[in-house]
């Protein structure tokens, strides 16, 4: 198809590809937990409920991503270890946290009712992932042991802090009293306060959970002087069972040791320097404008699957606005949004210091959220319809240094949408009256914008400008201030409000812009 003049913009992605040999492990945690966790009223310290539907969130993801071997979660985070020849998208560190979060987003909102079937969702739940790269498996073997650590002390320090408060201290006191303590006085409080045997807790409260793939045998037939033809089939089973970074553990799951390595001795204490590069995270570059665009994975099979209609479905198009929206009210400063068909791009104020403006951190928040709210909202806009799989969406952010040149990222986006949809537009109409797919493709190949909208008046009496706005132009989303007059006692008094709007417009040329000076204002940014 034609390319615009804005193409350019494209320029500015960068690539971000975790080289071989690194190892890919992606971990994902729950944003904002001890909200989610109060308002749905998780048991404290350990909810057993809310741990088991994070393994199943994890099995999935397991089964969905054959190049996942293994994974390793407490509390609310979860990471996952990749096979060390991996090349699942080009191994782009984006696209990979950016599905994998969504993915395990949209299954924890499928599977919420099973678990809790007495509580609905009260708000959308929404996690936060990040790509660690590990250069060896003794680095591999360092981070297991780091995150298992700390699933040790933190979940020694809650079990600690809910009986002192359940024993009648306030959060405060119990706080305190807990303050500087080690890990043996924390054993003995327990044991001599309230009779608690640290290590007869049970496991998973205390080491935490491991998804993993083992191979299986399975015998297919038998051939003709009895002897069985096997072939390995890979299962996916959780399992508690201890240390994660030992050698022992490693060598008990043969598959492990061929698909990711083996660890060449066992390790007490994790290097510093180690785990500084596990929290490392790339930032975007300040006072530029960050776009962030999510785009939905595999939607061409998503929209047969759920029959959308062709070449657009404005319920399916709603859900995405509606989305989109929630995105935008969540976020402050998403100061413009813009969608067509599976896509939406999202707009950060220059100066915005969401999550330190850490790449990974700001996208993978908005496609988990964005997708979360798809998940929840999906019965709203299709209630005779199934979710019959859960969607996912990938995710990137860019800068783009001036107005103008985001000015054209936005135009090259909305000239696409134009020429896709011109061209959907002809494409299924000549379907629909009945040519072949390849028929279709072929009388369309070449033909310019002109002579596609001839075709679509003289062959089908449509004109394309009367078509719906919403299908030609796609949609943008925006703040406006509203002012409202209210009546008081002393007269009228003017009160301004702000509101989110979605319109069908065109966002190329001047006069939209210049009609809403505020939304790209950078006046008040100070460098
Ligand atoms: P990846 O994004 O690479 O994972 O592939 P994809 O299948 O999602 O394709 P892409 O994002 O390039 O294009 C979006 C696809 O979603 C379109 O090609 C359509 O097949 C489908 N789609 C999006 N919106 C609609 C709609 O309103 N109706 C129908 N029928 N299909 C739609
Ligand atoms: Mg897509």
């Amino acid at each position: 198809m034609a390319n615009s003049k804005y193409e350019y913009v494209k320029s500015f992605e960068v690539e971000d590809e975790v080289m071989v040999p690194n190892l890919i492990v992606v971990r994902i945690n729950c944003r904002d937990f001890s909200r989610f966790s109060v308002i749905h009223e998780f048991e404290k310290p350990n909810d057993e409920k809310s741990l088991n539907l994070m393994n199943s969130c994890a099995t999935a993801v397991l089964e969905e991503y054959p190049d996942i071997v293994f994974s390793y979660g407490f509390s609310d985070e979860y990471s996952f270890v990749f096979q060390k020849d991996s090349k699942l998208y080009q191994r782009r560190a984006s696209k990979i946290l950016s599905l994998i979060v969504s993915f395990f987003t949209s299954v924890f909102v499928t599977k919420w009712k099973e678990y809790f079937p007495q509580m609905e969702l009260r708000f959308p739940p929404s996690f936060q992932s990040r790509v660690i790269s590990c250069a060896s498996m003794e680095v591999l073997q360092a981070y297991l042991a780091w995150r298992q650590n700390n699933c040790h002390v933190r979940n020694q320090y809650n079990t600690c802090l809910w009986m002192l408060i359940r024993s009648g201290k306030t959060e405060r006191e119990a706080r305190e009293i807990l303050k500087d303590t080690q890990k043996q006085e924390k054993h003995e409080l327990l044991f001599q306060q309230f009779g608690i045997n640290y290590k007869k807790l049970p496991i998973m409260f205390r080491q935490g959970s491991c998804v993993l793939k083992r191979g299986l045998e399975d015998i297919v037939k038998y051939k003709n002087d009895g002897t069985p033809v096997k072939r390995v089939r890979r299962e996916v089973i959780v399992d508690y069972s201890g240390n994660v970074a030992s050698r022992s553990f490693w060598k008990g799951h043969s598959y492990l040791l061929y698909d990711v390595g083996n660890f060449e001795k066992d390790i007490n204490k994790v290097k510093p320097e180690y785990v500084k590069s596990f929290q490392f995270e790339h930032k975007l570059m300040p006072f530029t404008w960050i776009v962030v665009r999510i785009d939905g994975c595999h939607f061409h099979r998503f929209s047969e699957v759920h029959e959308f209609e062709k070449p657009n479905d404005g319920q399916a198009l709603n859900l995405m606005n509606s989305c989109a929206v929630a995105v935008v009210k969540e976020f402050q400063d998403i100061v413009f949004s813009y969608g067509v068909s599976d896509e939406y791009s999202f707009v950060l104020k220059k100066d915005s210091q969401l999550y330190q403006r850490h790449a990974s951190g700001i996208v993978s928040v908005f496609v988990s959220f964005f997708c979360s709210v798809y998940v929840m909202k999906w019965k709203d806009f299709f209630p005779e319809k199934e979710l019959k799989y859960p969607p996912c969406f990938d995710g990137r952010a860019v800068c783009y240094p001036s107005t103008e040149i985001l000015r054209d990222y936005l135009a090259w986006r909305q000239v696409d949408c134009h020429i896709n949809n011109q061209y959907n537009t002809c494409f299924w109409m000549l379907v629909k009256s009945g040519k072949s797919k390849r028929e279709a493709q072929d009388y369309l190949k070449g033909t310019r914008a002109q002579e596609k909208n001839e075709l679509l008046v003289q062959q089908f009496g449509v004109d394309y400008q009367t078509l719906p706005v919403m299908f030609r132009q796609g949609s943008s989303i925006f703040w406006v201030k509203e002012v409202e007059t209210e009546m008081h006692n002393d007269g009228p008094r003017e009160k301004f409000q702000k509101k989110v709007v979605v319109e069908h417009c065109d966002i190329i040329g001047q006069s939209f812009w210049k009609a809403h000076p505020s939304i790209l204002d950078e006046s008040s940014i100070q460098v």
